[in-house]
């Protein structure tokens, strides 16, 4: 049985602030942040928004866009590393929000859960929720897989350039418009790591920035390892002589902290793939240098780190391939369009990967391609640590969804923040009431109780 992604809907906060300005105030050069990173603009949550908010507003931008009512929809899982909530699930605060227009009681029999690892938490809703249809247990129901975010770090720490805010929601069913995920080829990897976490009580996550960014491509490729072997296996692919998995995939979603972590990886993996390929041998000559090796090819991760000459050198060598036609070849039929939202937007933790994928199919469908039959390469990461790689195919019904997609209509109206404003949401100065945009039919956040008996109580309305 077909089951895959029908539909899929983006809800952004309506502020940002702007990456030039951000540098300024931080005493950065400009083009390390649009260049360097390739971040434009990032979305900053109002003062009465929360992640179960932006998750709401998603679910019903996707039911009222497909006339669906509650009875529709069989589960409904929220994927979010910005809980705000150790025992009640988000997924509960976002059905309270959609009964206040459905009616209460309206998804009474909605089943589902919140999940948890970082950003790769949604990959796994994912995956469990297809294999629920797979399985004939939707019995013609639909499911909803809402990842929705705020990426938060530090003020003054490297990670806050590379922060956002954000939901996105699947709809998922079993005669998928959009995407039909390929069966018995999921692969993941894990290891218990601490590259990026957030510790009970903390807002913000504590990182070492070099080394989950090296950490990500190490753990996506052992995915793709696994992918490679299931693919081969199951008879999905056929490899001739001289060709990688890469060839059989038209396009590549990674997950996107900050859009070059894409081209990152995918310099990576395409390095992997190809370096016991004949291409290769072609590709150092032309570069006129040799790929570098650590002084200890099996050392960990910090020790590859520390070797600075190595690591220096490795650098060179990325830049040197990243400009070959070869690569440049990969990147933009591969990549690039998938990145273009990510630039305007920023990291959406859960939701990057997702929007990556939206943004793959407007601006791939924006040049003209048939997309029908496409095949998509998904590189899902989630600190702490797991990978997963998987696949799917774009289905004939594409276009009926993909060409009504505006990612400009959709942001607008947007209003950027002063660097002084940003300021005073990042440290929470402002209660509810003060928020700085009055949105009309969202939900919003009301307050969250004090009190010794309720604490941590929310409300939330519907702006009619
Ligand atoms: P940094 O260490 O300050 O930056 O912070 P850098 O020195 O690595 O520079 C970044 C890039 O800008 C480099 O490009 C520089 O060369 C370039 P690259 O060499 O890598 O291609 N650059 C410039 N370019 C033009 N003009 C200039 C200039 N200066 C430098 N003047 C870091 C970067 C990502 C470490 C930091 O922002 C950070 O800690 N971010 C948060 C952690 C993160 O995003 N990690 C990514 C992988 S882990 C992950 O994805 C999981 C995550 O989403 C969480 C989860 O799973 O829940 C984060």
């Amino acid at each position: 049985m077909a089951a895959g992604i029908d539909d899929i809907t983006i809800y952004i906060p309506r502020l940002y602030i702007d990456a030039a300005d951000f540098a300024k105030a931080r005493g950065l050069d400009p083009e390390k942040l649009q260049k360097g990173l390739g971040v434009s603009q990032m979305a900053i949550v109002d003062t009465n928004q929360d992640p179960a908010c932006l998750a709401a507003n998603a679910c019903l931008q996707i039911m009222q866009k497909n006339k669906l009512s509650p009875e529709d929809i069989g589960r409904l899982y929220v994927s979010t590393e910005s809980s705000f909530d150790e025992s009640k699930a988000m997924n509960s605060y976002v059905i309270g929000m959609l009964e206040q227009v459905y009616g209460q009681g309206a998804f009474e029999h909605c089943g589902g859960v919140e999940t948890k690892f970082a950003c790769v938490s949604g990959s796994y809703a994912l995956y469990d929720n297809t294999n629920w249809i797979r399985a004939g247990e939707a019995e013609g129901k639909h499911a909803l897989v809402v990842v929705s975010d705020i990426a938060k770090y530090d003020m003054g720490s490297s990670g806050e350039m590379t922060q956002g805010a954000g939901a996105v929601v699947m709809l998922l069913n079993d005669e998928p418009r959009l995407l039909a995920f390929d069966p018995k080829v999921t692969a993941t990897s894990i290891k218990d790591e601490y590259d990026f976490y957030r510790p009970f009580g903390k807002e913000t996550p504590i990182v070492h920035g070099q080394y989950s960014n090296l950490l990500y491509m190490i753990q996506v490729r052992k995915a793709l390892e696994i992918y490679k072997k299931k693919a081969l296996a199951s008879g999905l692919m056929k490899l001739e002589p001289g060709e990688t998995i890469l060839d059989h995939m038209d396009y590549l979603n990674m997950h996107l902290p900050y859009s070059n972590m894409g081209k990152k990886a995918l310099a990576y993996l395409v390095r992997h793939e190809w370096r016991q390929l004949p291409r290769w041998k072609k590709i150092i000559q032309e570069m006129g240098i040799p790929e570098p090796v650590p002084k200890d090819p099996r050392g960990t991760i910090e020790s590859v780190l520390g070797d600075e000459e190595f690591m220096a050198k490795d650098h060179e060598f990325t830049k040197l391939f990243t400009k070959t036609r070869e690569f440049q070849e990969v990147y933009e039929a591969k990549l690039a369009s998938s990145l273009i939202a990510s630039k305007m937007i920023g990291n959406l933790y859960t939701a990057s990967l997702y929007l990556g994928f939206r943004s793959c199919l407007e601006f791939e469908y924006q040049k003209g391609i048939d997309l029908n039959g496409k095949r998509i390469g998904f590189g899902s990461y989630g600190s702490g640590s797991s990978a997963m790689v998987f696949s799917g195919t774009i289905q004939p019904q594409y276009e009926e969804i993909v060409k009504n997609m505006n990612l400009e209509a959709e942001l607008a109206p947007r209003r950027k923040l002063t660097l002084q404003e940003y300021e005073i949401l990042h440290e929470n100065k402002l209660s509810p009431e003060e928020s700085m945009l009055h949105t009309k039919r969202e939900f919003v956040l009301v307050d969250v109780n004090t009190t010794v008996e309720s604490r941590g109580e929310r409300r939330y309305i519907f702006n009619e």
